[in-house]
């Protein structure tokens, strides 16, 4: 897959730890930024880009990086065909997928070690969503949550 990744300064070195790790599993990185520190930076730029490449089609997942995953996490619900959540969990961050349909991944640099993020994001990229209809009617009335508030 192309895999969409952005960070702020807060997430800045776990990006690139993440974004080799995600190269290693076969897929194709979509560098969204930072491209170098800055201290300065804010969060819903990345999220912005991160989201616009996946409603492009430039990436099909995308996973943001900011201090604590909450910023990069409410910035990117704000876009269009953006399913975006912060999970420090395996088990979410695979079932977000299966159940949910998420397509972005956020994460807090600040708060977890590169190890768990590793795990974190393979669980991620590794789910596909589960067809079944219950999963389906309720992401169709998600979709129509979003269609009533653009
Ligand atoms: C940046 O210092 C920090 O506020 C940001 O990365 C993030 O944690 C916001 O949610």
């Amino acid at each position: 897959m192309k895999i969409a990744i952005g960070a702020d300064h807060g997430g800045f070195v776990l990006k690139q730890i993440i974004a080799n790790e995600v190269r290693k599993l076969g897929h194709t990185i979509v560098d969204c930024g930072a491209k170098k520190y800055n201290a300065k930076d804010d969060y819903p730029d990345f999220a912005r880009a991160v989201g616009a490449a996946i409603q492009r089609g430039d990436a099909q997942r995308g996973i943001l990086l900011c201090g604590s995953g909450v910023g990069a996490s409410i910035a990117a619900t704000k876009m269009r065909g953006i399913r975006a959540a912060l999970c420090h969990d395996t088990y979410s961050a695979r079932q977000g997928v299966e159940h949910d349909d998420m397509n972005v991944l956020c994460l807090g640099a600040r708060v977890i070690g590169d190890a768990l993020a590793y795990e974190l994001v393979r669980a991620f990229l590794s789910a596909q969503f589960d067809a079944n209809e219950r999963y389906r009617r309720r992401l169709n009335k998600v979709l129509q949550i979003e269609k009533e508030n653009s």
